[in-house]
């Protein structure tokens, strides 16, 4: 793994309060940059942050923010000025899964605004610091789900290909400038966004389930080495046949049979 302290003193991680974010948090900070941890629930971020301390010194900023509130971006901004900032993870999302009219439109465009344009506001926003000092780091996470149209995830599966897509884009044109850019793709992953997911029980579809710090290693060990990373060896099988294997119309059909089992919300198989 790369030295992470040479990209700055300071990471951004949005959505710190548990799962990935949380593990990108702690791994950071083990690695000697200190985290700033954005999120909601204030609490678990100053305990987090107290933990931090403990075990590895580092002084945790705390920024407790609704990032879907409007200027969110500009308010997170204003409480780092002045802090040199080197890693960005744009990690925070929600999602909804369930037949698409029968969820609030509210709630899918939430999902747009925190999965696919609060990554944008992020990159655009410190990456113009990056690229103008020629240092720096943008960690997005996607999903695997962002490998194939995906009947009952349908706006977050596009969401998430709009991140690989975007990320990938970034790491070919700021790679001259010395900045360097990651897409995670995580499967499933044992976290509380996995488990309290609206509209779907993914302990229906078996498989095991990854751990977050694995996902969280992963990705700290390929930036600067990759534009993409899947971890885990089955999600990499599943998103190799998917590419090279299966037709797209296939492999939509695929996933809408296999999520349509797991659904959970009125008017499905459930
Ligand atoms: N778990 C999986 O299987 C899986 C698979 C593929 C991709 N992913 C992606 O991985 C990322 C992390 O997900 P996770 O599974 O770790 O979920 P999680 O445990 O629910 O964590 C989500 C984080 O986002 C924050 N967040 C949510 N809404 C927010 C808001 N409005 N403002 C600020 N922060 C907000 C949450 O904090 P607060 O609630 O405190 O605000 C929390 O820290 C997401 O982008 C997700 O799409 C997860």
């Amino acid at each position: 793994m790369k030295d992470l302290r040479t990209y700055g003193a300071y990471a951004v991680v949005a959505g710190a309060s548990s799962g990935i974010g949380e593990q990108f948090a702690r791994q950071l900070a083990a690695a000697g940059v200190t985290p700033v941890l954005v999120a909601r629930r204030k609490d678990r971020l100053e305990a987090l942050a107290a933990e931090l301390s403990g075990a590895y010194g580092v002084d945790s900023l705390v920024v407790a923010l609704d990032l879907l509130e409007d200027g969110a971006v500009d308010e997170l901004s204003r409480q780092v000025s002045g802090l040199d900032i080197g890693i960005v993870v744009a990690n925070a999302g929600i999602f909804h899964a369930g037949p698409f009219v029968g969820n609030e439109l509210s709630d899918e465009l939430d999902v747009l605004a925190l999965d696919g344009a609060l990554p944008l506001r992020l990159a655009h926003r410190f990456g113009r610091e990056f690229v103008g000092r020629r240092r720096g780091a943008l960690i997005l996470v996607a999903s695997s789900l962002a490998a194939s149209p995906v009947p009952f995830q349908a706006n977050y599966a596009a969401v998430k290909a709009y991140v690989l897509s975007l990320g990938q884009a970034l790491n070919h044109e700021w790679k001259k400038h010395d900045v360097d850019v990651l897409v995670v793709s995580p499967g499933p992953t044992r976290t509380e966004g996995l488990d309290n997911a609206v509209g779907i029980d993914f302990g229906k579809l078996g498989g095991r389930k990854m751990d977050p710090a694995v996902v969280a290693r992963t990705a700290l060990r390929q930036l600067g080495r990759k534009a993409h990373v899947i971890p885990g060896l089955m999600n990499n099988l599943a998103d190799l046949a998917g590419k090279y294997l299966l037709p797209r119309s296939a492999s939509v059909r695929l996933y809408g049979r296999i999520i349509e089992q797991a659904l959970t919300g009125p008017g499905t198989a459930a």
